[in-house]
């Protein structure tokens, strides 16, 4: 990390946790509570963030159980605390448990901060509807000054595993493009931070800075035709904010440990 200035923010991002209903359940041979909380551990022994972000597939497949386990494993981590879904989650469950609408923002120094839903109830692809996309625009119009970071489950364009690919936001070029072109008129950072991938991914896309975060539970080996799981660890994005526009973002990974991972499978469910 560069060192922080002091007005900064400090964001952590988690996503993919895969909990299931059943504690014992494994996924993939990996105990998903178990390495989202040492991933938690982990948070908890570097400085608190100001906000935490969790960019969906918090639960298996919705299950009321997993968002108990994930709403007292992540209490307390953060000021504000923010839970997006993605193609895993029951959309409606996990946004009244959390009094999570599907679009915010919130506006720290030299940065305005967006959440959007960009899943689909009983869909694996993403799209952003347009509502959504027009409430971005508002927000970037009411925002001239600030750099702009958006935080949301999809990536919003293919990330070179052909397996996965078809999954990214079928309209992601209207998001990259309005982010695009909030930059295009300020000069200033712009940035999408996804889950869904389970990989880390730092690349541009006209302009737009696309980081992609690790799952807390179990990784997906980049640049794969078929599905492929990798043999990196759990970890989270740690992103801060300056309030002159700039930032820096690191990855952190769990100590590499043997997670039981089911090398054998060639999917799931
Ligand atoms: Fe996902």
């Amino acid at each position: 990390m560069q060192e922080a200035d002091a007005n900064s923010t400090l964001i952590v991002q988690i996503t993919d946790c895969h909990i299931e209903g059943e504690p014992d359940k494994l996924m993939l041979g990996v105990d998903t509570r178990a390495t989202m909380m040492s991933v938690i551990e982990q948070i908890k022994d570097s400085p608190r963030p100001d906000i935490m972000i969790v960019t969906g597939d918090v639960a298996g497949e919705g299950e009321p159980a997993a968002y108990d386990f994930a709403q007292t494993a992540v209490d307390q981590m953060a000021d504000d605390i923010r839970w997006l879904p993605g193609n895993h989650d029951d959309t409606a469950a996990l946004s009244q448990r959390f009094a999570q609408d599907d679009f915010f923002s919130q506006v720290v120094d030299g940065w305005v901060i967006v959440g959007m839903n960009s899943s689909v109830d009983g869909e694996v692809d993403g799209y952003i509807d347009p509502l959504q996309l027009a409430q971005l625009q508002r927000v970037c119009e009411a925002n001239l000054d600030k750099a702009l970071i958006i935080f949301l489950h999809h990536p919003p364009m293919p990330i070179g595993c052909q397996w996965i690919d078809p999954q990214h936001i079928a309209n992601g070029l209207a998001l990259i493009d309005i982010a695009h072109k909030h930059k295009a008129q300020n000069l200033k950072p712009a940035v999408i931070c996804t889950g869904h991938v389970h990989q880390a991914l730092d690349t541009t896309v006209m302009g737009v800075r696309i980081l992609c975060c690790p799952s807390t539970g179990f990784q997906f080996k980049p640049g794969e035709e078929k599905f492929k799981l990798d043999d990196k660890m759990p970890g989270y994005r740690e992103i801060r904010l300056n309030a002159d526009s700039t930032m820096a973002t690191t990855v952190h990974r769990i100590p590499q440990q043997d997670l039981n991972i089911d090398f054998s499978s060639d999917g799931y469910e």
